[in-house]
């Protein structure tokens, strides 16, 4: 079929879609608990210092393919490859991104089913003491689990459904606005009743001994997740894009709210639970087991503001979730000639049973081990966030770099400064690619085989 797609109907349909999708649980439940773990300051410096070398240039070249290529990830990339006299394989690079955001959707709806539960739990009290035996008992059920990420996951597949003006667009116009009240409140109510002086020194200070190899590959690895590069879904959403919309302008965008939110969640987060005593190292249970227990400490306020903290979580989470959706479901619809409610269902079925998998990796099957790897739930995020999204994002840089040269335009891009250019385009031959690797390499060796470097 051919490549037509639909558009956006305006010039913020973009900015909207893209920056609910960056800011999602990615930062609010992933990149304070990976400052956490990390020490802080130097994570945090680093994160912000990739953000702007290698996840801008890089989400730029995935916005462009998208919107020169003007289809699903697949065809728009099959479509450069023609007009640059590419081998039609590059391809791969967009079915790369696909299957990632099908595993990323099976583990983020069960991630965001157990926020949704949390509402709930903290609406009705936690006994203070008693959130890290709250949590397990959670875990432990596989029914309740389910309930919730079918829940999650249905409501954004409806959305989905209804296309990106009617539905996708529609929705973020009133989702983001929330989030953004949302996350300023708790920043408020953590410099009020927690100590900010502290939380701010957490997030930026900087403590050499703290730097390795691991905490590089964190931080980058952040960085893209929290961008959302490498699964298809800025290729999608660029190839929505009104033609007089220019790439870097609407990129910078999205990158500098993203980061501004990531920023704001970790001084929402990190004041309360310094000021009241804990410390922020707990892993990816800061949210669900730190802050719940800062929330059952802070009494009839803290059954207030918990479930207020992870409505946040929530919203945040929908709106990233329905991006995740995307680029599977224009590919279904456009590649293979069906409607978007067909094309979604079909998407939600598979994910459906790829969450059935992630929630009993929580329980039941929690001690089936893949390969290295604890259970099948950290298999999949493992291999999505730190194997694929990495080759893929990989990919779209040399693609765009080394076989798309001639194609790119200045105008499309928004880019007239020569200097400017080339250095994008540098940094996608060179910089990237290189970096992204030997990151990537010495990541896998480390998690899959134990073999450390520095
Ligand atoms: N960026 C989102 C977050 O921070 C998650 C996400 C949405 C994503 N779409 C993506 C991650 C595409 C990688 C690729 O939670």
């Amino acid at each position: 079929m051919a490549s037509q797609s639909s558009q956006w109907n305006n010039n913020t349909a973009f900015l909207l879609a893209a920056t609910g999708s960056a800011v999602g649980l990615g930062n609010i439940w992933g990149f304070p608990y990976k400052a956490g773990e990390n020490g802080g300051g130097l994570f945090v410096l680093l994160y912000i210092f990739f953000v702007i070398t290698l996840g801008l240039p890089v989400f730029m070249a995935e916005v462009f393919i998208g919107k020169k290529g003007k289809s699903n990830p697949v065809t728009s990339i099959e479509t450069l490859a023609k007009s640059s006299k590419s081998s039609s394989r590059w391809s791969i690079v967009g079915y790369g991104g696909i299957l990632a955001s099908l595993i990323i959707a099976g583990y983020y709806a069960v991630i965001a089913g157990f926020v949704i539960n949390y509402g709930f739990i903290s609406a009705s009290g936690v006994e203070a003491g008693a959130a890290a035996a709250v949590y397990e008992a959670e875990k432990a059920n596989f029914w309740e689990m389910t309930f919730w990420f079918s829940l999650f996951l249905f409501s954004s597949g409806f959305v989905v459904a209804n296309g990106i003006d009617k539905g996708i667009d529609k929705a973020m116009r009133f989702l983001l606005p929330m989030l953004f009240v949302l996350v300023i409140a708790m920043v408020g109510y953590g410099a009020v009743a927690g100590d900010f002086a502290k939380g701010l020194d957490y997030l930026f200070s900087w403590k050499a001994e703290d730097f390795s190899a691991g905490t590089i590959q964190a931080a980058i690895g952040q960085a893209f997740f929290s961008m959302s590069i490498g699964m298809g879904t800025l290729m999608a959403f660029g190839s929505y894009m009104p033609s007089n919309q220019k790439v870097s302008k609407a990129s910078a965008v999205v990158v500098t709210a993203d980061t501004g939110v990531a920023l704001l969640a970790g001084l929402a987060i990190f004041p309360l639970a310094l000021g009241l005593g804990f410390s922020p190292n707990a892993g990816d249970t800061l949210v669900f087991v730190t802050m719940t227990e800062v929330f059952a400490q802070l009494g009839a306020a803290g059954q207030f503001i918990g479930p207020l903290f992870f409505f946040l979580l929530a919203v945040a989470a929908f709106s990233s979730m329905i991006s995740i959706l995307e680029p599977s479901v224009a590919f279904l619809s456009q590649k293979h000639s069906m409607t978007r409610m067909k094309a979604t269902s079909y998407v939600v079925a598979f994910c459906f049973l790829l969450s059935l998998v992630s929630v009993a990796g929580h329980n039941v099957w929690n001690t089936l081990s893949v390969g290295a790897l604890d259970n099948p739930f950290e298999a999949m995020k493992y291999f999505a966030d730190d194997f694929l999204l990495l080759l893929v994002g990989t990919g779209m840089s040399i693609f765009v770099g080394w076989r798309l040269e001639k194609v790119i335009d200045a105008d499309v891009m928004g880019i007239q400064n020569k200097f400017l250019m080339n250095l994008w385009v540098f940094i996608l031959k060179w910089v990237s690619p290189i970096f992204l690797m030997v990151i990537w390499t010495l990541g896998n060796l480390q998690i899959l085989f134990g073999i450390r470097f520095f």
